[in-house]
């Protein structure tokens, strides 16, 4: 079934997609500080055509995941990568029933689109099931004075203490960063950034 996004990722050209970017900077930067490696399953959460999976193959990370509700967005991707060894998921994450673990889910750019909090809630909950004890969660939401519609959605905006204290039930913050992203024609986006570490009981 074709999703609203299936119709933004058809339309906008890389250029012209607001979230756009070319190496996926902070990401790659709090991926490397939580410490995970080649073998460790990482998955990234509302991709998109992002970059990242591109840099985790080059990095040669072996376990590489990618979910998006988009199946165009996927195409894109996949259309990119050429046969690289990668486990492709077409689904909302609200709804989403992992049947496996990961050692660090990564998502830029997605949570901020949960506006309902049984959306959130469900998110936490799928977060708190899959990803493994001693493992990580980095994200990216749009902060406090960022912008308050990203492509004609709605969104939440969120502060380093509000989404520590989400998670806070099996999460530690381990690190929280405020950072702007630049639009592919230089608009300013604040962003908050967070790294949390599911504890081990
Ligand atoms: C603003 S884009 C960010 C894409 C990518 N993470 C990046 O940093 O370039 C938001 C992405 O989230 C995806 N998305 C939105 N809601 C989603 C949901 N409920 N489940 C899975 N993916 C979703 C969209 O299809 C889109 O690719």
């Amino acid at each position: 079934m074709s999703t609203p996004w299936d119709t933004t990722y058809t339309h906008k050209s890389p250029a012209q997609r607001s979230w756009t970017e070319g190496i996926p900077q902070e990401s790659l930067r709090f991926i490397d500080a939580s410490g995970v490696g080649p073998d460790d399953a990482v998955i990234d959460i509302g991709a998109g055509s992002a970059r990242l999976v591109d840099e985790l193959k080059r990095r040669r990370f072996t376990d590489v995941s990618v979910l998006d509700v988009s199946s165009v967005a996927l195409q894109e991707v996949r259309s990119r990568l050429g046969d690289a060894n990668v486990h492709w998921i077409n689904a909302d994450v609200t709804r989403w029933k992992p049947e496996r673990s990961y050692r660090l889910w990564h998502d830029r750019a997605v949570f901020h689109f949960l506006v309902e909090s049984e959306q959130q809630s469900a998110y936490v909950q799928i977060v708190s099931d899959c990803v493994e004890p001693g493992g990580f969660l980095v994200m990216g939401t749009f902060a406090p004075d960022g912008p308050d519609t990203c492509s004609g959605l709605e969104v939440r905006r969120w502060s380093i203490e509000e989404l520590s204290s989400l998670f806070d039930g099996g999460f530690d913050l381990v690190r929280g960063e405020y950072k702007d992203h630049l639009t592919p024609w230089a608009a300013v986006q604040p962003f908050t950034w967070v790294m949390l570490q599911r504890r081990l009981t």
